[in-house]
Order: C-alpha cells, then structure tokens, then sequence
C-alpha cells in the first residue's frame, strides 16, 4: 500500500468513525423503551406541581384553614378509603435509562469520539510513515530500462560519453571501460555490468556527493562529474579527483531483468576508497566550476 493510499484509506476510516460517533449519540433509545422522558418534560411537570401547590394554598386561604386530605367513604361498606394521592403532587423518579442523552453525555461522547478518531488517523499515518515502499522510489529496485538503449545513449556518435540521470534513483548512468578486476571495484561484487566482448559495461553512480550531499552534476568538457558546493572533481567512473570529498561517488548495486533491463538497487549502496590508480583519465577538457 503506497502512502496515497494508505492516506485515501485513512481519510475514509475516519469519516466512518465520526459518523459512528454522531450516530452513537443521536439515536437515544429504540422505538419500544416507553415514552420518552426529558429535560423538558421533568421542567413541564414541576411547572404544573408548582401551580395546583399554589392553587391548593389560595384555596385554603380563602376557607381559612389548612387543606384536608380528601377523604373518600365507599358507598356499600361505609368504610373509609386509602386517601388517592394526587398524581401531579407526586415526585417523579427518572432513571437514567428513562433519561436517555443529556447534554452532558452527548458532548462527553462527542469528545472521546473526536479523540479516537484522532488516534486512529494519527495511528495509520504513522503506519504509513513506517511501512515499506513495496515498489518504486528511492530505496527500493528502479528500472532505468534496457541496458543495451542505454548503451548507446550514454555514448555519443564521437566517442564522448554523456551520462544519463535517472531521477527516481537519484543516479547517473555512465558506461565502465577497462577491467572491473583491476579497478577499485575488483572487490566489490556487482556494481557493474559487464559488456560482452568490446562492448562497454555500464554502472550506475548515486549522484550524491559524499561530502556534503550536493547533487553533482556531470561536466561535459571535462568528461567527469564536479560539484558545485565546495569543487570536488570525479572521474566519469565516479572516483575521487580533488577536492574535500572523503571517497569515490557511490554506486549502487545493479543487475538485468529477464528483458535485459538495467535494475538499479537503490536500497543497496555502495563506498569506495579513494582510487590510488584512476581507471579512467581526468580531465579530459575544461572544467565546469
Ligand atoms: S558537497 Fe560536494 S564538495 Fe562538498
């Protein structure tokens, strides 16, 4: 999963759980929990209490004496009955469940809705920080494309040679001429590949500068690479001229596909010491810088 989509992914997550969230608190009870009770009607209840209070006080006040409880005699036993208490003067209970969301439970619900979706945005865009490239980009294998196209692009009609950038690897791609056993390469395995009988072979060379880390760019005339930021020179082979840099340009690791692709391994670096003997001359005309 490449992070654009692990992003699209990540969004998606998030709208449903912040959906889930305002459903969780939006739906109250269901349609058989009895009638719904609420701030509004507890308020409406106490305000009609509150009038027949008044109401009993005026009336007693106006008999001038305190109100009776009413007193009912049954008509066949002339017994008397359990005085009826008045419904409204009654003091109503309601659980919490009766209740339902309050206010207070749906912004509290909100919140924690609002925190765990954050948690898990922040959860799966860490995981696609953290989750290896599969395919594609720097570190990882990149096709520059069939070695033999390339071949012939690096070198011109004239002989020169005009190295050829592959962005995605950050690298130039640059033919290797003379033998790998005796150059500083000999002890590094697969940094070339060797052409057959007179062909050249053909490497490829990060275009980091193992200084500082400039991009350095080639140089035409002088056949070679040189940087700009602080002047260290290279051979067409990427190894050490002049300059502050402590060693050769790197180079990757590269190898052919089945349809003779170059494959450069970008996840593979590779360091070498400064050359003693260069296996190909520098300059071959006027610098750059
Ligand atoms: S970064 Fe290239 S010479 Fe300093």
């Amino acid at each position: 999963m490449d992070a654009q989509t692990t992003f699209i992914v990540g969004i998606a997550l998030v709208a449903v759980l912040l959906v889930a969230a305002v459903l969780s608190v939006a739906v109250k009870r269901g349609p058989d929990a009895g009638p719904v009770r609420g701030s509004f009607d507890r308020r409406a209840a106490r305000a009609d209490r509150a009038a027949r209070r008044a109401a009993a006080r005026g009336a007693a006040a106006a008999a001038g004496d305190q109100p009776e409880p009413a007193v009912v005699v049954h008509a066949d036993t002339q017994e008397e009955a359990v005085p009826i208490a008045d419904p409204l003067m009654e003091r109503e209970t309601i659980s919490a469940e009766e209740y339902g969301v309050n206010r207070r439970m749906f912004f509290n619900r909100a919140i924690l809705g609002f925190f765990g979706a954050s948690l898990g945005f922040f959860g799966l865009a860490s995981l696609a920080f953290l989750w290896p490239k599969l395919k594609g980009g720097f570190g990882t294998p990149v096709s520059a494309g069939n070695i033999d196209d390339l071949r012939a692009e690096v070198i011109q009609s004239d002989g020169t040679i005009k190295p050829k950038p592959i962005p995605a690897a950050q690298a130039w791609i640059v033919p290797f001429r003379g033998d790998v056993s005796k150059s500083i390469l000999a002890d590094v395995a697969d940094t070339v590949i060797v052409g057959v009988g007179a062909e050249p072979g053909i490497m490829a060379i990060w275009h980091r500068c193992p200084h500082l880390g400039c991009r350095v760019p080639e140089c035409l005339p002088s056949q070679g690479f040189e940087c700009p930021c602080h002047g260290s020179k290279y051979n067409l082979h990427g190894e050490y001229i002049e300059g502050p840099a402590p060693r050769n340009m790197d180079r990757f690791r590269v190898t052919l596909d089945a349809e003779n692709n170059l494959i450069i391994d970008t996840g593979t670096i590779i360091e070498t010491s400064r050359a003693p003997v260069k296996s190909v001359p520098y300059p071959q005309g006027p610098s750059c810088l």
